[in-house]
């Protein structure tokens, strides 16, 4: 069997089961999203690409953005970024505030909130224009030149962000927080609003699959060593609490946010996204969980 037969064979099975589990509605506006959507596209290093689903519409990638804000500033600071966040699994929750206190303000690892925060400080510290810096940077991989931030999903975000606003206000307490606190919370809120399509995330994914490079031009994001490092980080630590069950049950690097989006990687062959709003207890998409196991499981093929 082929990828897209077990992509259709996983689809209809997965969406026969019962739907499981609830909308992130601690944003407001990510409650508003229909529950059922349902959603996958799959692509290739080779240039070929498979959706089904709802695979070709837009919807809020919420941590998924943490990895490119993370290459943005890997590529600008090289090495000397893991003085500032660090590369180990918390085994917390994605929003914890308990580690930092004894760690003294470095976040365990990029992708909890508190080392997405310090990464937006790190880009305001470096960059001229940050939120446009970014977002050129991320065209720049895409295939497609329009992904942008949702003002509707950040400005929901930023009226409840209490956690957030902590989490950054106790890591500038011990000194790693640079900037205004306010200022890096507007970046952070903004990055967490990014809007893309499964279509248009696995496209802008590739170049994780390809040593670094885009696939459509060919351009350099990160070095082959960098790249290695951001996938292994993406096994270790892209969701949270349950990286572990991910690494076990599906065994490919990956990122889930809480608008239901999970993106995974197999180096060197593909990258495939997933969409469905309904998140299991540790925030982690549950259908987006369940299709990717059994993908993994029908395919037969493996990492490892
Ligand atoms: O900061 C937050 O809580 C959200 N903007 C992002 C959290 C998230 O996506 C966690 N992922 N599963």
């Amino acid at each position: 069997m082929d990828n897209n037969e077990v992509i259709e064979k996983v689809f209809e099975k997965v969406s026969k089961m019962e739907n499981i589990g609830n909308l992130a509605s601690y944003i407001p506006e990510l409650a508003t999203i229909d529950a059922e959507k349902f959603g996958i596209h799959i692509a290739t290093n080779s240039g070929a690409s498979y959706g089904i689903g709802d695979f070709d519409e837009n919807f809020s990638i919420q941590s998924i953005a943490k990895v490119l804000s993370l290459c943005l500033a890997y590529k600008i600071l090289g090495e000397r970024i893991w003085e500032r966040v660090g590369v180990e699994p918390s085994g917390t929750g994605f929003n914890s505030l308990i580690q930092l206190e004894n760690d003294n303000g470095i976040p365990r690892n990029p992708f909890i909130n508190a080392g997405a925060i310090v990464v937006a400080d790190i880009l305001i510290s470096h960059l001229d224009h940050p939120k446009e810096d970014l977002l050129a940077f991320i065209r720049s991989m895409s295939p497609n030149k329009t992904v942008d931030y949702c003002a509707k999903i950040s400005s929901s975000e930023k009226t409840i962000g209490y956690r957030n606003i902590a989490l950054c206000n106790f890591i500038k307490s011990l000194g790693n927080i640079k900037n205004d606190p306010n200022e890096v919370l507007d970046f952070y809120f903004d990055i967490c609003s990014l809007e893309l399509s499964c279509k248009d995330l696995s496209k802008l994914f590739l170049f994780l699959s390809n040593k670094g490079k885009t696939v459509h031009d060919q351009l350099e994001i990160l070095t082959r060593s960098q790249t290695k490092r951001i996938n292994a980080l993406l096994l270790t630590c892209g969701f949270y609490d349950e990286s572990g069950d991910f690494a076990f049950k599906v065994g490919l690097p990956g990122k889930s946010g809480v608008g239901g989006g999970i993106i995974a990687i197999y180096p060197n062959e593909y990258t495939i996204a997933v969409w469905s709003p309904k998140l299991n207890l540790k925030g982690n998409s549950y259908r987006g969980m369940k299709f990717l196991e059994a993908f993994t499981t029908l395919s037969e093929v493996s990492i490892f």
